[in-house]
């Protein structure tokens, strides 16, 4: 009798299991902590009348083996790649590749994820260049483009390998982006049906916008979303998201009385604004609760989601905030369990002690809080 009733126990509780988690979910289950690694998107090192199919070298690609081995290392389970596959296609139909060489490069990077047993998402990133190319970002070219990474990519694991269909989608109006997701969807799913799609919203992958949508018919997809708020705090200094921010210096994280933000006569009315409001934007709780919004939503449409970016700019504020900043963000993320990838390993928004290739101990200190039971808080 007591082994009957044990057996049953053990077949509830699988059932309830098989029913409640989707592939997607359980995929998302396992992404944990993870990074972005960055240079296959860094078009703007390339020529323009090429449509900048020259930019990525194969000696700096190179370069990056090791990364992959280093972020496995330091315990992060995914890696986000942005690549840049726009650069290596005609602009026009038949829309050949008309630079394999850039698709190696990319091809070793999957390769170098995957040796080291890291989930690895192959992000379609700044196809649309600096814009002033405009036949770059047609629907129908970002479909043939999909359609050819999908061939290309098809044969990998899809327990380990991820497409994000466009990273931060702008200027197009919430129809417009749906519109032409469904469009890559369809294309990519006549090619592939197992691997597991990531798709955000318009207005860079905001948060707001993705709470306002509803999810897309196809039930392998995981929804993603940037956060990089306090927007004045993570892009201090910053030259290339919107003027006003560029002369911005020493804002501390979180607000601090003492530390008056002095904004700078460049700042115009959008850093006033959050100047104004920084008090409250930089209030653990309100980030939190930022953060639980896309959980909530998350949890109401059954659907995984992902925090594809969100970090802080080490040029202009010092290494304290910024541990400050992600130990609330990650906290935050563990109580919630949403996976998610830092931005970035090696760049300006890196996590290192100053001139070195190792991460900060405070920020050792905040990664390890997304795995602190909650007890301990
Ligand atoms: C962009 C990077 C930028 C980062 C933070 C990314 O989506 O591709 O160029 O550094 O956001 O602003």
């Amino acid at each position: 009798m007591r082994k009957i009733f044990i057996f049953l126990t053990i077949l509830l509780a699988l059932g309830n299991n098989n029913v409640a988690q989707s592939v997607a979910q359980q995929r998302a289950e396992r992404m944990g902590t993870g990074m972005n690694v960055s240079y296959l998107e860094n078009w703007w090192g390339g020529t323009k009348s090429k449509h900048y199919s020259d930019f990525a070298k194969p000696e700096e690609a190179a370069k990056r083996e090791k990364m992959f081995a280093e972020i496995a290392k330091a315990g992060f389970k995914t890696v986000r790649i942005p690549i840049n596959f726009s650069a290596w296609m005609e602009l026009k139909q038949p829309y050949n590749w008309d630079n394999p060489n850039g698709l190696e490069l990319a091809d070793n990077f999957v390769k170098w994820a995957l040796a080291n047993n890291l989930n690895v998402i192959i992000d379609l990133h700044h196809l649309e260049f600096d814009r002033s190319i405009p036949e770059a970002e047609t629907a129908e070219r970002i479909v043939n483009l999909w359609v050819k990474i999908a061939e290309r990519y098809k044969n990998t694991d899809p327990e380990k390998v991820f497409f994000e269909i466009r990273n931060e989608p702008r200027d197009i109006t919430a129809e417009g982006w749906r519109w032409q997701a469904e469009q890559i969807i369809k294309y990519i799913r006549e090619i592939d049906k197992k691997h597991t799609l990531i798709v955000g919203f318009e207005e860079w992958n905001s948060r707001q916008t993705m709470i306002k949508s509803k999810p897309f018919a196809d039930d392998n997809i995981i929804y993603t979303f940037h956060y990089y708020d306090p927007f004045i705090f993570t892009h201090q200094g910053a030259t290339w998201a919107g003027s006003g921010l560029v002369e911005l210096r020493n804002i501390p994280f979180p607000y601090s009385s003492k530390e008056k933000i002095k904004v700078p006569k460049t700042g115009g009315p959008w850093v006033e604004g959050m100047a104004a409001s920084y008090e409250k934007d930089s209030n653990s709780e309100k980030i939190f609760a930022d953060l639980k919004e896309a959980k909530d939503w998350s949890v109401k449409n059954k659907v995984p989601i992902f925090l594809g970016e969100f970090g802080s700019y080490n040029q202009y504020s010092t290494l304290e905030s910024r541990c400050r900043h992600a130990q609330v963000i990650y906290s935050a993320l563990g109580k919630l369990k949403i996976p998610n990838a830092w931005w970035e390993w090696d760049g300006g928004f890196n996590m290192f002690k100053k001139e070195t290739p190792e991460i900060a101990d405070c920020m050792r200190k905040a990664i390890d809080s997304y795995g602190l039971p909650e007890a301990s808080n």
